[in-house]
């Protein structure tokens, strides 16, 4: 097939790119910022731009592709609460003229969207089902739900053809180490990792939360396992819709920091940090309705998460 990924210089698209390639798929690759030197040569064609300037529209056009897997976007929580502007610009605005330029130009391909568990805000009851009502407590979050929204909306008055996954936490790196997270992620495996690979100081963000081990329970989903489900949501088969990418099982920040200190060898020096605002206790999925249609796409468990990522951080 023909494969249009944007934000493809990033972590998920980055990986999404590998596994369509090694799948024997031709990719053309978006992105503002110019890719890895391995993304670079790995196949793909590229084109650095933005994704809805009139030269990216018009290469999908020409591209003529069977899908694309739109992983461009801003997506950090806290900035798009003081910069909500950015967020609502860049993931809805901008995915919206994407949108209308398929539909205005008859362009008939499968459209693959990177929505988030964000759209869920903080849950009452987990595992969230995509049918539980969405809350969103950030711009971030809101601007992927309006994407969802438009997505279906446009499915049912302009017969487009659209899956959104809304993935939980993501993590690992390719498993061939050929891309893996930027310096500096955010999320608690990276900061893991970092910190035991430059052995700096981890702060633990809240310790009194009513769980188990007092640490925040979280659902996380590798990084492949996300480039896995990007392929086989190319098969029309699948029916459109939204589809939760988590794997249902919940693992405590403690559990992290133990398996890192286990598969690195390291001790990690802890300090204790304050709750964050906002950090519901407990957030999985339920994975069940992606798990009906596409079963075996999660192949990885927290040990390939950590230790994928491990590699990658020291290779
Ligand atoms: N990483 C996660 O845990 C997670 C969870 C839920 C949803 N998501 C969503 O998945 C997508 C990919 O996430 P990621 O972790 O790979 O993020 P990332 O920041 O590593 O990659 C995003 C890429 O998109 C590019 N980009 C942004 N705006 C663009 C534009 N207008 N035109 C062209 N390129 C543009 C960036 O340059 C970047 O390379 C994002 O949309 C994100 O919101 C990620």
């Amino acid at each position: 097939m023909k494969i249009i990924v944007t934000g493809a210089a990033g972590f998920i698209g980055g990986v999404t790119i590998f596994k369509l390639l090694d799948a024997g798929h031709s990719v053309y690759a978006i992105d503002r910022v110019i890719p890895s030197n391995l993304l670079r040569e790995s196949g793909a064609k590229w084109l650095t731009g933005d994704f809805s300037g009139e030269v990216a529209l018009e290469s999908i056009k020409s591209y003529k592709p069977d899908a694309i897997v739109h992983c461009a976007g801003t997506s950090l929580v806290g900035p798009s609460v003081t910069n909500p502007e950015e967020y609502y610009n860049n993931n809805y605005v901008k995915t919206k003229r994407l949108l209308d330029y398929l539909i205005q130009n008859k362009i008939n391909s499968r459209f693959i969207f990177s929505s988030s568990a964000a759209a869920y805000g903080n849950p009452v009851m987990t595992p969230v089902q995509e049918v539980d009502p969405k809350e969103p407590i950030s711009p971030y979050g809101e601007s992927k739900l309006m994407i969802d929204w438009m997505l279906e909306a446009y499915r049912r008055a302009y017969g487009l053809d659209y899956v959104s996954f809304r993935y939980f936490n993501a993590c690992g790196a390719d498993s061939q180490k050929r891309h893996g997270q930027e310096p500096g992620a955010t999320h608690i495996i990276a900061r893991v990792l970092e910190c035991l690979r430059d052995d700096a100081e981890f702060t633990l963000n809240g310790t009194n939360y009513p769980t188990p081990d007092g640490t925040c329970i979280r659902d996380y989903v590798h990084v492949e396992d996300i480039a896995r489900a990007h392929a086989l949501a190319l098969d029309r088969a699948v029916p459109a819709g939204v589809y939760n990418l988590g794997s249902g099982t919940g693992i405590s920040n403690r559990e992290i920091i133990a398996a890192a200190e286990r598969i690195t060898g390291k001790e990690l020096k802890i300090i204790s940090g304050k709750q964050r605002d906002g950090d519901p206790p407990l957030l999985t999925a339920s994975a069940g309705k992606f798990n009906s249609v596409a079963d075996q796409w999660q192949q990885h468990d927290l040990d390939a998460m950590i230790g994928h990522a491990w590699a990658w951080y020291v290779r």
